[in-house]
C-alpha cells in the first residue's frame, strides 16, 4: 500500500521531519521555488498536514480535497480555523500537556523579571553603571503580597497558579465559567478580576473571542501598581492601549512573551523601560519543542494506523 501523503508547508524540527519521513510520503513544499504550485501538484496525494504557525483557513482547505487531519505544532491553534475543519470532517490536533510546565516556568520567570526589573538590572551591570553610578535603584514593586488574577485557568493557567501559590500569592481567576473543585476566587468579569488584583496573568488563547479583551478599561481597573503579564497570545491585548497605559503610569509595568504582530514589536513598546519583552519563548527549550514535535508525529501516525488522534482539539472531538 502506498504511504499516506503529508504536506509540510514550512520546515519543522528534525524530530518531526525524521519521524514523518519514516512513515509517510512528505510534500515539503517550502523547498519549491513556487510553493503554491507545489501544493497544487501535491494536492490529490495529501491526506494530512503538519502545520507550524501558518494559516489553515477555507482557502487552504479548498486546495486539499483529500485532507483528513491537520496536526498543529503548538498548543494554541488560532492559526487553524477548527470550525471549518470540523464542518468538512477534518480532524485537528494540537500539542497540549507536553509544554505545560515549561510555559508555566517561563511565566513565573517573566513575572519576577517584570516586578523586580531584572532585565534592567542586568543591563545596569553589563553597561558598566554598577561601577560608574553605584547600586541599581531599588524596585518600586515586589512580588510579596501580590494578588494574582489569571485569565484562562486551563492546564497552563493551573500550573502557573500552583507555582504562584508556592510564592505566597493570592490567586483569583476569570474564565467562561466557575470551575468545580477549584479553590481560587472566581470573578465573572475580567474587569472585576482586574479591579481586585494588582497582577494580571494572561494565559488565554487567541482568536475572535479573546481579541483585545485587555484594553484601556481593563488596564485602568488594574491600576497604577498593576503588573500585566502576557504568556498566551498577543491578540488578547490592545497593544496601543497598553503602550499608552505604560507611558502614562496607568499601570506600573508589563512583561510580554507574545505580541500582536510577531515578530514585529512596536518601537514605542521597545522604548519603554517598564516593558519586559521576550521573543515568544514560553515553550522554547530543546526538550519541550522535541516533545511537541513527537506529539505532532504521534498524532499523524495514530490517525493513519488506528483512525484515532492522540490530542484532538475540542472542535473536532474523536468519534467513538
Ligand atoms: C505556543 O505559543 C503554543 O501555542 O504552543
Amino acid at each position: 500500500m502506498s504511504k499516506p501523503g503529508i504536506l509540510v508547508p514550512r520546515p519543522m524540527r528534525d524530530v518531526v521531519m525524521r519521524g514523518l519521513e519514516k512513515r509517510f510520503a512528505l510534500y515539503k513544499t517550502f523547498e519549491s521555488e513556487d510553493p503554491d504550485r507545489a501544493i497544487a501538484e501535491a494536492a490529490d496525494h495529501v491526506r494530512g498536514a503538519a502545520i507550524l504557525g501558518q494559516k489553515v483557513d477555507v482557502a487552504f482547505l479548498d486546495k486539499l480535497p483529500n485532507l483528513e487531519i491537520v496536526a498543529n505544532f503548538g498548543v494554541g491553534y488560532d492559526n487553524v480555523d477548527a470550525h471549518d475543519c470540523s464542518a468538512r470532517g477534518i480532524m485537528v490536533t494540537n500539542t497540549p500537556d507536553v509544554l505545560t510546565d515549561e510555559v508555566a516556568d517561563t511565566a513565573l520567570g517573566l513575572l519576577i523579571m517584570t516586578v523586580r526589573e531584572l532585565s534592567a538590572a542586568e543591563r545596569w551591570v553589563r553597561g558598566g553603571s554598577w561601577a560608574a553610578k553605584g547600586a541599581f535603584p531599588l524596585t518600586k514593586t515586589t512580588l510579596i503580597g501580590r494578588k494574582l488574577g489569571i485569565l484562562g485557568l486551563g492546564r497552563i493557567g493551573k500550573a502557573i497558579a500552583r507555582r504562584a501559590e508556592a510564592f505566597g500569592l493570592e490567586i483569583h481567576y476569570h474564565g467562561r465559567s466557575r470551575q468545580a473543585g477549584v479553590a481560587y476566587t472566581y470573578h465573572d468579569t475580567l474587569s472585576g478580576l482586574a479591579q481586585t488584583c494588582d497582577t494580571l496573568m494572561l494565559v488565554a488563547p487567541g482568536g475572535e473571542q479573546t481579541h483585545h479583551m485587555v484594553d484601556a478599561t481593563i488596564l485602568k481597573a488594574l491600576g497604577p501598581d498593576g503588573i500585566l503579564i502576557n504568556i498566551g497570545r498577543g491578540s488578547v491585548v490592545n497593544e496601543l492601549d497598553l503602550i499608552e497605559a505604560l507611558s502614562s503610569g496607568t499601570i506600573h509595568a508589563a512583561g510580554l512573551d507574545v505580541f500582536e504582530h510577531e515578530p514585529n514589536v512596536p518601537q514605542a513598546l521597545l522604548d519603554l523601560e517598564n516593558a519586559v519583552v521576550l521573543p515568544h519563548v514560553g515553550s522554547a527549550s530543546v526538550h519541550t519543542r522535541d516533545a511537541m514535535g513527537q506529539l505532532v508525529v504521534g498524532n499523524l501516525v495514530s490517525w493513519f494506523d488506528t483512525g484515532r488522534a492522540i490530542t484532538p482539539v475540542s472542535e473536532t472531538p474523536q468519534k467513538e
